[in-house]
């Protein structure tokens, strides 16, 4: 049987327009708190293949989404590039020892050598493999580049990014150094996750909206089309998809050899299909906190499907679900992207 998620993304007519969304497997979920919970910790959850596993499918199980995606973080590389990390309970991720010289970055673990540690990962690729039905795809994803310097160099997240953006202005050739390593390790990081076993990519600029618009190309997007270009080079039918959050401004200059841009629920939609919507799919965007309202959830819905209904398109969210959304209308939420796309 073949997977509508992929035929989507490759921009081939389906069923009905896929839904998944991004944070699915999480912490709304009562049945992820448990195993979270037996698993003492977060990064001890994306350790451990069978459970992390476990988590992957529960959002597929539960809501029916068309696409499961690895339960893993994106933090991981930095980590095992030699970066110690911890996740503080109200506080996110904080790394020991943030990059602030060349020498710390000469310290760290670079290329295919920091990919082969993630060997987790790909046993919990091949796991999820095993037991997810065939008309469900498989996302594995990465944080792109940028998003991951700005934790490596901030050491945790930030509202002002003023370490990272002081060596964008007062040291470029030091971050670009950074950003150029982090690159290669995960073009190793795909291309070993796609030989797991995984069936789409998606690259998370999470932090890309904190980059001026001229200087977007420079520190990030380039980046992550040589990651697109790497993949593709061998790989051309693994479908791409590019999620940089918040840069409606960039939009007349997105390029690149991807088959499907996320967009974030800042942009409107309308404004994406009519600047990209002729070259790639798109996936996205509804405001994740209108998933706190069912009526709120049907307006948009229903807006989406009527701007896309001659496009390519793929439902989701226009960035991750909270934890405290109602597990009843992420549900509706799901089945009600799928029904009103319905094609007879
Ligand atoms: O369901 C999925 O989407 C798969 C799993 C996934 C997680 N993180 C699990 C997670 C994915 C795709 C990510 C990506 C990620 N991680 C991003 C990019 C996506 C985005 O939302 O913008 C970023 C920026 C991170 C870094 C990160 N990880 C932060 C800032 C935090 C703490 C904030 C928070 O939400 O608590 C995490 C922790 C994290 N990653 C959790 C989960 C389920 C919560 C930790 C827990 O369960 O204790």
């Amino acid at each position: 049987m073949g997977k509508i998620f992929v035929d989507a993304c490759l921009g081939k007519e389906t069923p009905y327009t896929p839904v998944w969304m991004m944070r699915q497997a999480g912490r709304y979920l009562p049945e992820y708190r448990a195993v979270r919970t037996q698993a003492g910790n977060f990064l001890n959850l994306c350790h451990d293949p069978q459970k992390a596993c476990e988590v992957t499918l529960q959002p597929v199980d539960i809501l029916d989404v068309d696409a499961a995606i690895l339960f893993s973080d994106i933090l991981v590389v930095p980590n095992e590039m030699g970066m110690k990390l911890d996740f503080v309970t109200g506080e996110g991720p904080v790394f020991e020892s943030p990059i602030e010289t060349q020498e710390d970055l000469d310290a760290l673990i670079g290329a295919e050598a920091a990919a082969n540690k993630l060997t987790y990962v790909y046993e919990t690729i091949k796991l999820i493999k095993e037991q997810l039905a065939q008309d469900k795809a498989l996302i594995g994803f990465t944080g792109a580049p940028w998003t991951l310097a700005t934790y490596m160099i901030e050491g945790q997240g930030t509202k002002t990014y003023n370490i990272c953006k002081k060596m964008m202005y007062s040291d470029p050739e030091l971050l670009h150094r950074i950003l150029a390593k982090v690159t290669e390790v995960v073009k190793f990081y795909m291309e070993k996750q796609i030989q797991a076993g995984i069936d789409v990519v998606q690259i998370f600029d999470s932090w890309a909206a904190a980059i001026e618009p001229a200087k977007y190309d420079e520190f990030s997007w380039k980046y992550m089309v040589q990651i697109a270009d790497y993949l593709k080079a061998k790989y051309p039918h693994i479908p791409i998809i590019m999620f940089p959050k918040g840069i409606p401004a960039f939009l007349d200059k997105v390029y690149g050899n991807f088959d499907v841009f996320g967009v974030d629920w800042s942009t409107p939609m309308a404004l994406a299909k009519e600047k990209l919507g002729d070259r790639y799919v798109l996936q996205g965007n509804m405001e994740p906190c209108r998933l706190y309202s069912q009526e709120a959830t049907r307006e948009c819905v229903e807006s989406l499907a009527n701007t896309m209904k001659e496009g390519r398109h793929i439902f989701n969210l226009g960035h991750g679900i909270l934890p405290d959304v109602p597990v009843e209308n992420a549900k509706y939420f799901v089945k009600l992207c799928q029904d009103v796309s319905r094609r007879k």
